[in-house]
């Protein structure tokens, strides 16, 4: 079976890791992976870092489209996805999550014919105003294979009218939908003790047994509406007052707000994944608008402020680990400061059990091989 995995922006690169290994480790002799990086991300801090660290396997193409408009950057990468398509004739393109390589890959992999899975399907926002919400809704519609995460993504995957208990063959006009956990937390599991040997950031930044909060920021409603990111800045202010916060910060920030500095606040560029997760496993709290993030809080029994109204990932907040604080300044203090004096203790596990790849890989073989 030949696959073309299409990854871009770092989140994708970073599950990318976990599907590659489980092939690596797992079905070498029946599947082949070709990786198409469409270079949305392209600072080495965005994407080579993860390449080196995650033992991710050199894309065999990189379309290189880079930063543009919404219009441009999807339209550039759906040229070059669908030549690759019609070289490589893969049974299947594999495409995650949401952004516009997501998109892309989902529209040039249809018009012709190519089936799509889609891992991480079923998120949904209800907030279309987001343009991952578009992605997201456009890939499921295209899709042949749909992995959901969680049971939300499932629940709204139904109610959109996607059968649940339909029979093979499938195809784009009878797609399967599988439920089967959260990619993200087979990385999180497998790389945790890894971070904790390899990665000396805690030294690197001087937060060796010292309380801090980690922060990341890069929602676009977020970074681009200044009366929103002043907001949130505010509130990292203030809350510096009284621990340190780190903050990694993302490109689409450092152009908004590159200026911004406090005393007890680190802002630092983007790290590594090893430094990320040993960041978030020693932080008191972790305050963010990025998914994976908020995910991550909850996989390391971290607490979570979340700087959006809503959240695609509503499980945590039903439990209890997560708060919706939106770009609200007096909310993200409230909670934050409720959180750090009485940290939650209830994390039940709504991600599956950190072996999402390999159950992908073996539905994949038992549709090509029945
Ligand atoms: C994208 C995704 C978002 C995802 C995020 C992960 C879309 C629509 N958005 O948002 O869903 O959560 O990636 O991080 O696909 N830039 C650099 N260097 C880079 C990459 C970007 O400087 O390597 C800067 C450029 O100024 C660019 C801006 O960041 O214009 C935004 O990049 P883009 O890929 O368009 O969107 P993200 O905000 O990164
Ligand atoms: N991440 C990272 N370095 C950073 C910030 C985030 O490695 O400086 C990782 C983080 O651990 C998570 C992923 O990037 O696995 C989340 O990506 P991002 O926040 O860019 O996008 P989102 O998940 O919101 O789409």
């Amino acid at each position: 079976m030949k696959i073309v995995t299409v990854i871009g922006a770092r989140p994708q690169i970073i599950k990318a890791a976990a599907l590659s290994r489980a092939i690596r480790e797992h079905y070498s002799d029946r599947i082949q992976e070709v990786i198409v990086h469409t270079g949305q991300h392209y600072d080495d801090n965005m994407s080579q870092v993860f390449f080196d660290e995650l033992g991710i396997p050199h894309p065999d193409y990189n379309l290189h489209v880079g930063s543009a408009t919404h219009g441009v950057q999807t339209a550039k990468m759906i040229e070059g996805i669908e030549q690759i398509l019609m070289d490589e004739k893969p049974d299947f393109i594999v495409l995650y999550g949401d952004t516009n390589s997501t998109l892309a890959g989902a529209v040039a992999a249809s018009k012709i014919h190519v089936p799509v899975v889609h891992i991480e399907a079923g998120l949904r926002s209800f907030n279309k105003s987001m343009p991952e919400e578009i992605n997201r809704i456009v890939c499921d519609h295209c899709s042949t294979l749909l992995f959901t995460p969680t049971r939300a993504g499932l629940d709204n995957l139904v109610r959109e009218g996607f059968p649940i208990d339909n029979v093979g063959p499938y195809h784009i006009d009878n797609p399967k939908l599988y439920h089967c956990g959260d990619i993200m937390y087979d990385n999180s599991l497998h790389f945790s003790g890894i971070a904790e040997q390899k990665s000396d950031v805690l030294k690197r930044l001087g937060l060796e047994g010292k309380p801090y909060v980690l922060a990341t920021l890069h929602r676009d409603s977020n970074t681009d509406q200044p009366e929103r990111l002043n907001a949130i800045l505010d509130a990292f202010t203030a809350l510096s007052k009284e621990i340190t916060l780190v903050l990694p910060m993302h490109p689409r920030t450092r152009k908004q707000a590159s200026g911004f500095q406090a005393d007890n606040i680190i802002v630092t560029a983007p790290v590594s994944f090893l430094e990320m997760i040993q960041l978030e496993k020693h932080a008191q709290l972790i305050l963010t608008d990025s998914g994976g993030v908020q995910k991550e809080s909850y996989f390391f029994q971290k607490p979570c402020v979340i700087l959006r109204p809503e959240t695609e990932w509503v499980e945590i907040v039903e439990t209890g680990a997560a708060t919706l604080a939106d770009a609200d300044t007096n909310k993200i203090l409230t909670a934050s400061k409720c959180y750090l004096q009485q940290p939650p203790v209830d994390f039940p596990a709504v991600f599956g059990d950190g072996h999402a790849a390999e159950f992908m890989l073996e539905k994949m073989c038992s549709v090509i091989f029945p």
